[in-house]
């Protein structure tokens, strides 16, 4: 079966028809609502937080967020932001607590740093992995993505993200880009094998040494069944800085790679790729 994220890019995929459909069909919301409370049970917070809702969408996670109990630690305030306008408009007839932005996470986020305490997203980033240009690159778009939401969570704060890889390159695509942003990630599969698994990607924004909170991933996720911890902060760390002498091939390629994580298109390479010119009179 076809997947709609490589038949169009989200905002012409979710257009009027398309955003009343998936917001009013029953077997929809049901399934939405149980990912964002297992997505709420991985983030464990425990009193009214200001959180983040990636590819909102129409409103069906965010209204999960506005009416958890004050028993239970809520209620929490958020903010969605969405790249389909006709999404966003139907959350806005639903009358939503939250915020609302219209924007595409794959060009960044545009939060002040240290904005939210918390992030979720429910069946949005696997999108990013399409890129709908040649100018852009899904490596980039998802480095600019977690960059920007590294940024925008407290130290010691918390995202989970439910997401639909296509294969296992998407899963290790998307995770791998996490960890490179700095998050402490790891992953959890509900019902694995079976065609109800659910992906959800646990992140971590290190907290300080006396917070505590939010240091390592396994901390977070250890006790549970089907858990694949990801951290690989300390192999980044362990092989460190690469100093190559400026202009050469390996010099070129390191840099030619920053440029790609950054989303810019750059050139093959290829056996020619800093080669010394002849000197011509
Ligand atoms: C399957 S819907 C999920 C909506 C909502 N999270 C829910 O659980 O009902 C996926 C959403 O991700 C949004 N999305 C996809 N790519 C996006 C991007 N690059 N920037 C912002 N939103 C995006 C789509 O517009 C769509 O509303």
């Amino acid at each position: 079966m076809s997947r709609p994220e490589d038949t169009l890019p989200p905002d012409l995929h979710y257009n009027d028809t398309e955003a009343r459909k998936y917001t009013t069909s029953s077997r929809i919301q049901t399934i939405q609502a149980s990912m964002t409370h297992r997505a709420l049970e991985l983030l464990d917070i425990s009193s009214p937080s200001m959180i983040l809702d990636i590819g909102c969408g129409s409103g069906l996670s965010g209204e999960i967020l506005s009416s958890i109990d004050p028993a239970d630690g809520g209620p929490h305030i958020w903010v969605g932001m969405d790249i389909s306008a006709s999404m966003l408009d139907i959350a806005l007839q639903r009358d939503v607590e939250g915020d609302l932005m219209l924007a595409d996470i794959g060009q960044g986020l545009p939060f002040r740093a240290g904005t939210f305490d918390a992030a979720i997203s429910i069946s949005a980033i696997q999108w990013l992995c399409n890129a709908e240009s040649s100018e852009v690159s899904s490596t980039g778009r998802l480095t600019r993505f977690f960059n920007g939401l590294y940024a925008s969570l407290k130290r010691g704060g918390r995202a989970v993200c439910q997401f639909y890889p296509k294969n296992e390159q998407q899963r290790t695509m998307i995770s791998g880009a996490a960890i490179k942003a700095g998050f402490g990630a790891g992953i959890l599969e509900d019902d694995p094998g079976t065609k109800n698994a659910k992906l959800y990607l646990v992140l971590t924004v290190g907290g300080s040494a006396e917070e505590g909170a939010g240091e390592d991933i396994t901390g977070v996720v250890k006790n549970l069944d089907g858990v694949d911890v990801l951290d690989a902060r300390r192999k980044h760390k362990e092989k460190g800085r690469k100093d190559f002498k400026k202009g050469s091939k390996a010099w070129i390629l390191s840099k030619k790679e920053q440029m790609e994580r950054k989303g810019k298109v750059v050139k093959h390479s290829s056996k020619y790729t800093g080669r010394k010119r002849n000197i011509a009179f």
